[in-house]
């Protein structure tokens, strides 16, 4: 999930930025449930890209707070319902606190399995890349030894599937360095509502929208070879 259009869901009610990040979260709420509901067995929110430090201060510290009460309020629901927390991205940069809370979380959830809630916080494709490469080369692998498979297990994500479906809100066609590489023969699904508006009916038609795509990942599909 590209949750984007929190700022401008925030503009358009005359309230700053940081409402919309909040309504925003409230809409995690409703959408870690539906997923459940739905039978999602992985769902990985972008909550933080590395580009995001660039943001006014105010509102970096807005969105770390927003991960540390999200932490504390829904953790024991969370676990309660089988959610299992991941979190993929650097957190050598957030504050010793919240490192821990997010480790902690990690830990607690870790045996469960309803739904992995993977968060992107601090995470960017390329940066990924670039991580896995300087580990790769770092543990000595030989150059014909390095396939899609050795990188996919360099990766924040090692053991968790390619993603299915990409889902982006607030319209912007583009992937915005999330998931890169794993999500080279995802599906796309873009829909212009902002991501505080994104509720269980919209998530529900790109399930069936999904369902409808003809997924050939670069072969012929099967009904033409009938022909
Ligand atoms: C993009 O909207 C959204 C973000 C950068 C943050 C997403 C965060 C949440 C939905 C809250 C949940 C967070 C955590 C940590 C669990 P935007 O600000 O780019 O919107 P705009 O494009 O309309 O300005």
């Amino acid at each position: 999930m590209i949750m984007d259009g929190n700022g401008r869901w925030a503009a358009k009610r005359g309230l700053p930025r940081l409402a919309g990040h909040r309504a925003g979260t409230e809409n995690l709420r409703r959408i870690i449930r539906a997923s459940v509901e739905f039978g999602v067995k992985y769902l990985t929110i972008y909550a933080f890209s590395t580009e995001n430090w660039h943001r006014p201060k105010e509102e970096v510290d807005g969105l770390m707070n927003i991960l540390e009460d999200v932490i504390d309020r829904e953790l024991d629901e969370l676990n309660r319902e089988g959610v299992q927390l991941r979190h993929i991205g650097h957190l050598e940069r957030l504050a010793p606190t919240l490192q821990e809370k997010v480790q902690y979380a990690i830990e607690l959830t870790r045996n469960n399995s309803r739904l992995i809630l993977n968060i992107a916080f601090n995470y960017g494709g390329r940066d990924e890349i670039v991580c896995a490469i300087q580990r790769i080369l770092r543990d000595g692998i030989q150059p014909d030894e390095v396939t899609p498979e050795l990188v996919d297990r360099y990766m924040f994500t090692a053991g968790t599937p390619d993603p299915d479906l990409i889902i982006r809100t607030s319209g912007e066609m583009r992937v915005s360095n999330f998931l890169i590489w794993q999500g080279a023969y995802a599906e796309l699904f873009v829909t212009p509502v902002y991501w505080p508006d994104f509720d269980r009916e919209e998530y529900f038609k790109a399930l069936v929208e999904y369902g409808r795509r003809d997924r050939r990942y670069g072969r012929v599909s099967s009904s033409d070879l009938c022909e």
